[in-house]
């Protein structure tokens, strides 16, 4: 990757920004309108909200006072616990396109695969909302579709009925929770791996180990925990609400991670433990 705007290829051929701008935790309203708006002026082309972070009109708001035309923006949305099953997801659907002031999206995920409702009958749930995820990818509304924190039991249930393969896996990913099971068979199944959290929610920002890496780098511990991302080929969705660090998240391209700083880093463990279990998550 040379820059913010190379791309990955999905494996239905679509291709998707190699850096997406988190929206994870930015409060509703002028925040996450602004922060959005000063992201696509920073030159990001990739913006990743959700239903659940109830901040889809801002996002929407900010995506359309840029003035970037539509076709040069890729925006990821995703189903809610509240929405699983097959008419419900194509409502919420019209809802989440409605917010986001869009005629289509081009990612659209089922953000939790076991969440508190659907418990005793989430296969059967996730069969019928990819169903409908299917349905409105058939009818040109959606150009790929995929899955977030899926374990590999919640893909391989899936995969019983789905006629399109989950394209992408967007999961908690930092030095800090390499994952690195449920990225090898993501891969094997041909997933790209979206990473949320790359900088560990901020708290990763604070080790001491990888200050040093930064420093050796001559760049930010942010800088260098996205390089990292970006160098195990995973696809980093940093969030910020600051112009000055949504700027220096995208200055990731005039250096590289030795083997050496790569390896350190993939050592970086216990900082942060933020991983949840999706079978008993309480939302
Ligand atoms: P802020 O929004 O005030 O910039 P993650 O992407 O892993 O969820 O991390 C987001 C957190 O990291 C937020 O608290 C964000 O704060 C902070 N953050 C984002 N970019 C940087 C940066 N370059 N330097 C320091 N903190 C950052």
């Amino acid at each position: 990757m040379k820059s913010l705007t190379d791309t990955y290829e999905l494996k239905n051929q679509v291709k998707i920004p190699c850096i997406g701008f988190g929206t994870w935790q930015t409060p509703d309203g002028n925040v996450a309108e602004n922060s959005v708006r000063t992201a696509i002026e920073a030159g990001y082309r990739h913006i990743d909200t959700a239903a659940g972070y109830e901040n889809e009109g801002s996002v929407g708001r900010g995506i359309h006072s840029s003035g970037i035309p539509r076709g040069e923006l890729f925006v990821t949305t995703k189903l809610w616990n509240s929405d699983h099953g097959y008419e419900e997801t194509l409502r919420a659907f019209e809802v989440s396109m409605k917010k986001l002031q869009l005629d289509y999206c081009d990612l659209y995920l089922i953000h939790w695969p076991n969440p508190v409702g659907i418990r005793d009958c989430w296969e059967e749930k996730n069969a019928r909302t990819w169903r409908a995820m299917e349905k409105l990818v058939s009818e040109g509304r959606i150009r790929a579709i995929g899955v977030s924190n899926f374990q590999r039991h919640h893909i391989e249930a899936l995969l019983k009925t789905a006629n399109i393969m989950p394209t992408v896996n967007q999961v908690y990913l930092n030095p800090s929770e390499t994952q690195p099971e449920l990225v090898s068979y993501c891969k094997k199944l041909g997933m790209l791996m979206e990473a949320y959290s790359p900088l560990g929610t901020g708290s990763l920002l604070k080790d001491a180990q990888l200050a040093a890496i930064a420093e050796k780098n001559g760049k930010s511990p942010a800088q260098v925990l996205l390089r990292w991302s970006l160098q195990k080929g995973f696809l980093p969705l940093p969030k910020s609400v600051s112009a000055d660090r949504i700027l220096a998240n995208t200055e990731l391209f005039d250096f590289e991670l030795d083997a050496e700083s790569m390896k350190a880093m993939d050592t970086l463990r216990g900082c942060v433990h933020e991983l949840k279990d999706p079978d008993t998550v309480d939302f």
